[in-house]
């Protein structure tokens, strides 16, 4: 097997192995509920339902996942660059994801000088979502998310961070691979396809940006760090804008 094959080897049997978890439980709290009905009181069946229903969520969250990989590993994403302004669509993003987490807490600091980007805004909201999800999932109960914008170097520069579980050194670059998830409480308790940070990168570099972890123990909170994402993105100016969309 070549190099390329052994690859897509891989990948059919950890996709195949993520499909088989949530479709194995989804048919077994099926069977047991029609085999099963009249013994079961209205709690049970409910629980199941239930179990059916979280699980089919990760399924369609997981095909979603795969589908962006795909996607930008055939066609390469399809791109449409123009120049915004990151204020809005942050803000959305975060009204979205306050709905999803209602108790968890988010600060937004936006700098009046940071500049617009030049980029995707899709692809952007795509990559916002992902880091201000995460941010809240694998946060300490009932703490808060700080997304900070700022210009450095001719740089936009916005850091999503959270107080959770700290990454070691050696895992900084292993999370943005493919289907990888830290073992620790935190990332046991929610369900995930380890597929977030892998597109989050892919889309950031396409972008012209750049995407890096920091993680740092807190001296008030023994266990716990803070987890800071950066990302930047170079200012472009007119000449490089037209050569980016000639590019296209
Ligand atoms: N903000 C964060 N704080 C602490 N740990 C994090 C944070 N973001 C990611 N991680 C760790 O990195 C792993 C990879 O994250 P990633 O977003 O790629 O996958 P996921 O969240 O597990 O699944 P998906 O995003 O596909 O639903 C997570 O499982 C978690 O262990
Ligand atoms: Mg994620």
């Amino acid at each position: 097997m070549d190099d390329i094959e052994k690859n897509y080897a891989d990948f059919i049997s950890t996709v195949s192995h993520e499909l088989r978890t949530p479709l194995t439980s989804i048919r077994g709290f099926s069977q047991t509920m029609l085999t099963s009905w009249n013994k079961l009181d209205d709690e049970s069946k409910k629980h199941f339902v239930k179990i059916i229903e979280d699980q089919s969520n990760r399924l369609i969250h997981l095909v979603e996942n795969m589908l962006s990989v795909t996607k930008m590993q055939t066609t390469g994403g399809n791109f449409v660059f123009n120049e915004f302004d990151i204020k809005s669509p942050i803000e959305q993003i975060i009204s979205v994801v306050r709905t999803q987490y209602p108790s968890h807490k988010f600060e937004f600091l936006y700098a009046n000088t940071t500049a617009g980007i030049f980029a995707d805004k899709d692809k952007f909201q795509q990559v916002m979502t992902n880091l201000i999800e995460n941010s809240a999932k694998y946060a300490v109960e009932n703490s808060k998310t700080t997304i900070k914008t700022f210009m450095e170097n001719n740089n936009v520069v916005i850091q999503v961070s959270n107080i959770g579980i700290g990454i070691e050194e050696k895992d900084y670059d292993k999370i943005f691979t493919k289907f990888a998830r830290l073992d620790n409480p935190l990332t046991r308790k929610v369900q995930g396809s380890g597929l977030g940070l892998f597109i989050t990168k892919n889309l950031v570099e396409k972008m012209y940006g750049e995407i890096t972890v920091k993680s740092e123990p807190l001296e008030d909170m023994q266990n716990y760090s803070k987890i800071t994402f950066t990302v930047s993105f170079p200012v472009k100016n007119i000449e490089e804008q037209a050569r980016i969309k000639c590019n296209q």
